[in-house]
């Protein structure tokens, strides 16, 4: 049953969808929901009343419990508002990780503070049985002279020379800010953002699950990492997009045998666990205490879009639609 929507985009209600994916299949789901915020998606209406929106959420939870692998990681982006129901409502069948602060300024409701933060839930299927790697994200640098923005005092020359591990506050990724980058959609997520949640928690060849794919990041980002993906769609021209846009992608996210993610020329997340293999392919002071100024270069940008060795990957006559 799982081969029909393997490395496919369907379109269609993800309720139905979900109920033909096996219990326990899934190595990580991510979930990207409408916010109830009145949106204007093409198909779906994003203004339902409080009770029927959370009983809706509720309903494609415990979906996503039910799917995911015991060593499984969940993922449920929002605003802090529904993440406080969705965490009451998961404290019930799922292991509580982390609430990841996504710092990226959201839409001001009214008198209020100003929110600065999307939140990322983060449960385990079974706490502990679950599969995490612990990431790396490169040193915040001040951007003209590279000086080091945090002040390390005499701790410098201890400092990892790519970067520190990441921690549960992210403001390192930013929202998509350009058109350019943008598909018709309102509410796109960086494929970088996927990118570091699919490092912590799945290897290569897992599969990772969106019941909410939008035009495609998440399929986007796991096609990239060589992972599997599945994905659902409500409405036919952001499946129609996400669809065009994986037969275009040809490249795989790597840097000799690591998987890592890119964003623009830079490295964003890297794994811990591959740094004794990534480090040869870095330019590092031999003066550790001159890491404030001196950032790490990568000796060649690597090529990232050599066509996939091993990684999957749809042909359009593939594609679900
Ligand atoms: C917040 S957006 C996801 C954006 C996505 N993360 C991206 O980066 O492109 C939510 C998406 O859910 C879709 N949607 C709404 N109800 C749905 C349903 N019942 N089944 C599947 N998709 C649905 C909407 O059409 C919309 O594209």
């Amino acid at each position: 049953m799982l081969d029909k929507y393997l490395n496919k985009i369907t379109q269609g209600d993800c309720l139905g969808l979900l109920k033909n994916i096996p219990d326990e299949s899934i190595d990580m789901t991510f979930a990207d929901p409408p916010f109830n915020l009145k949106k204007g998606y093409n198909t779906y209406k994003d203004g339902l009343k409080l009770q029927e929106y959370l009983s809706w959420c509720e309903l494609w939870i415990a979906e996503m419990v039910r799917v995911t692998k015991p060593s499984g990681a969940i993922f449920l982006h929002n605003i802090p508002k529904w993440l406080t129901y969705y965490a009451a409502f998961l404290n019930k069948i799922a292991d509580f990780k982390h609430w990841i602060a996504w710092d990226a300024s959201t839409m001001p409701m009214g008198k209020t503070l100003q929110p600065a933060h999307y939140g990322i839930l983060f449960y385990a299927k079974k706490a502990k049985a679950l599969k995490f790697y612990e990431v790396r994200h490169p040193h915040k640098r001040e951007r003209k002279s590279a000086y080091l923005i945090k002040d390390y005092g005499g701790k410098k020359p201890i400092l990892h020379p790519f970067g520190p591990l990441v921690s549960d506050v992210w403001t390192d990724i930013h929202r998509i800010k350009h058109n350019k980058f943008r598909d018709e959609h309102p509410c796109q997520l960086p494929i970088h953002l996927l990118e570091r949640l699919i490092l912590m928690s799945t290897d290569e060849q897992d599969i990772v699950l969106d019941p909410f794919m939008g035009t495609g990041t998440t399929a986007l980002a796991a096609r990239r990492l060589g992972r599997n993906y599945i994905g659902f769609e409500l409405d036919k021209d952001y499946a129609e997009i996400t669809s065009s846009k994986l037969s275009r992608e040809k490249g795989y996210s790597k840097i000799g045998d690591a998987w890592v993610s890119f964003y623009l020329n830079n490295i964003a997340t890297l794994r811990d666990d591959d740094w004794d293999y990534l480090k040869q392919f870095f330019i590092i002071s031999s003066k550790p205490e001159q890491i404030d100024y001196i950032p790490i270069t990568l000796k060649a940008f690597p090529k990232i879009t050599t066509p996939i060795k091993r990684g999957p990957g749809p042909s359009q006559d593939e594609l679900n639609l």
